[in-house]
């Protein structure tokens, strides 16, 4: 029999930087293969992740304001909860979603390959599929964008319905009484408002001295104390060190970070989100002499794994190698990658990858925070607006939160733009686009923005780092 013509490139996964690259393959002409093992196509973002997430955090944002926000604008309901609606609705719009990336496969001729891809030679990727049959694709180009999975703790082992992950918390049967979430991160902040807004007693238990690591200080202090309000409870500085499954929930045992006594919390469920790590389990990376870093992240270089330029070799895009564990990233990942491979010019501006969470208010950043400007040595001036003054924020009764900006002392150069405020993850991509063109914070103060308007606040902002004297 004649050999098969290889593929240009063959990708293995399926998710965000996956799936962006295969219909970027394909809309490029290149022949291109998914393979992706589980029964549908989006990766963790579209099954378990961003989306499936998102359905759940605006779903519960509206039962709680038809709760407790409704009446005090004269609209009197009493709410009930239907759960079984609300994951319906849910699944409904994942299986959409992802039924919406196999059409995308068809429209632009990426083949899925289902089953389980495994590196065995450079150029081979052999797959085994569900059934046990295996067939073997031959590749000019592999792009490895097998993602990551959720990073366990020593001592606190998973149980069905009671010592889960984020996936077990994106479809729980019922509304614990009591939730422990370990990891005051974004997985924890967002999943844990979920279920304490359909009723859940949510305390977060933060190994460091602070929410959110990562997030701007000022921002995660005040971002704290709103999440207080709200009634989630913080146990800062504390690291779980045991988990005893009882018989009407979990025993945990909870030690003082610096140390020091141990006290025991209960909860009916514990919800574990302390980070994410690459996945690469049976993957093969060793036929072609790659061993990921310590942490378990692909290094590479330019996306280049192995093999010689304009020779083909072996790409690392996404969750599975360096950068923000975001979906966007992988898909900036994928498209510099294929495009790369295309023999056109790819990049990614890792320093201007915005960053939201999606709770109540929501916060968004782009660029660096003070801290970091602060260790960097970098002079900047700092602009700030609150919500309280900004007329659309109170007419609609949401003035929690403010926008900061943060320019260069010398240049005026927008060097990062932080909003704490409902919407904020929209808000965040007037200061992306005036970064990505390098622009001053009086070009932000100098740009008409319609009123009435929370965008007037990240104007306002921009005016106080110029001095200029606020319309508030
Ligand atoms: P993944 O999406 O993990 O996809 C990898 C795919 O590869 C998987 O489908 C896996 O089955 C497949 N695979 C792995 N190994 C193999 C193999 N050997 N053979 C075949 N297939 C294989 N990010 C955001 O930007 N915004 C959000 O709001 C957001 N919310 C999130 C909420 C939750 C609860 C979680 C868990 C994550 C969230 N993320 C969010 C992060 C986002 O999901 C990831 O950054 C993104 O999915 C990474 O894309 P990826 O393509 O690198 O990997
Ligand atoms: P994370 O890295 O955001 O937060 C983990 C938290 O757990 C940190 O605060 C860390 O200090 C803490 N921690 C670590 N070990 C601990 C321990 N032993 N005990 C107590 N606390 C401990 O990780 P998370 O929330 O699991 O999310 C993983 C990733 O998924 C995120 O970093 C993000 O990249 C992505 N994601 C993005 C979302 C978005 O963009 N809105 C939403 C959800 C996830």
């Amino acid at each position: 029999a004649e050999a098969p013509v290889p593929y240009d490139v063959v990708i293995i996964g399926g998710g965000p930087g996956g799936y962006n690259a295969a219909i970027r393959a394909g809309q490029l002409g290149l022949k291109v293969a998914c393979v992706e093992m589980r029964a549908t196509l989006g990766g963790t973002c579209l099954n378990v992740g961003c989306m499936p997430s998102k359905a759940l955090l605006h779903a519960s944002e509206m039962f709680d304001a038809a709760n407790s926000e409704f009446a005090k604008i004269g609209i009197e309901v009493q709410p009930k909860l239907n759960l079984g609606q609300m994951h319906k609705a849910k699944d409904d719009s994942v299986t959409a979603l992802t039924k919406g990336i196999e059409f995308l496969f068809k429209k632009n001729k990426a083949d899925w390959i289902k089953g389980r891809g495994k590196i065995v030679a450079k150029g081979k990727v052999e797959v085994t599929a569900a059934d046990g049959s295996v067939q073997t694709l031959e590749a000019r180009n592999i792009v490895i964008a097998t993602g990551s999975e959720p990073t366990p703790l020593p001592g606190v082992a998973f149980e069905a319905g009671k010592v889960i992950d984020s996936t077990g918390a994106l479809s729980l049967p019922a509304v614990p009484k009591k939730l422990i979430v370990i990891g005051a991160g974004i997985i924890g902040l967002e999943l844990g408002s979920v279920w304490r807004r359909l009723g859940a007693e949510v305390t977060v238990v933060e190994f460091l001295d602070r929410i959110t690591p990562g997030m701007d200080t000022e921002v995660a202090t005040a971002f704290q104390r709103t999440l207080t309000k709200q009634g989630m409870v913080f146990k800062l500085g504390a690291k779980v060190t045991g988990a005893k499954p009882v018989k009407d929930g979990v025993e945990l045992t909870v030690e003082p970070s610096a140390g020091g006594a141990a006290e025991t919390l209960k909860g009916d469920v514990v919800l574990v989100a302390i980070g994410r790590r690459p996945y690469t389990e049976g993957l093969g990376l060793e036929t072609i002499g790659v061993t990921p870093d310590k942490r378990g992240f692909i290094d590479h270089d330019h996306f280049k794994v192995a093999g010689q330029v304009n020779e083909g070799g072996v790409w690392v895009i996404g969750d599975v190698t360096h950068g923000p564990m975001l979906a966007h990233k992988a898909e900036e990942d994928a498209v510099a990658v294929i495009d790369t491979i295309a023999g056109k010019y790819g990049h990614v501006d890792y320093a201007l990858v915005p960053n939201v969470v999606y709770t109540f208010p929501e916060v968004a950043w782009v660029g660096q925070t003070e801290d970091q400007l602060k260790a960097a040595g970098i002079a900047y001036k700092k602009g700030k607006f609150p919500f309280t003054a900004n007329s659309r924020a109170k007419i609609n009764h949401e003035t929690d939160g403010f926008v900061k900006v943060l320019a260069d002392a010398a240049t005026d150069k927008v060097l990062g733009v932080h909003i704490m405020g409902p919407q904020a993850g929209e808000m965040i991509h007037e200061a992306a686009i005036t970064m990505s063109f390098g622009g001053a914070s009086e070009d932000i103060a100098r740009t008409c923005h319609a009123h009435p308007t929370r965008s007037e606040a990240v104007r306002q902002a921009a005016m106080d780092v110029e001095g200029w004297m606020m319309q508030a």
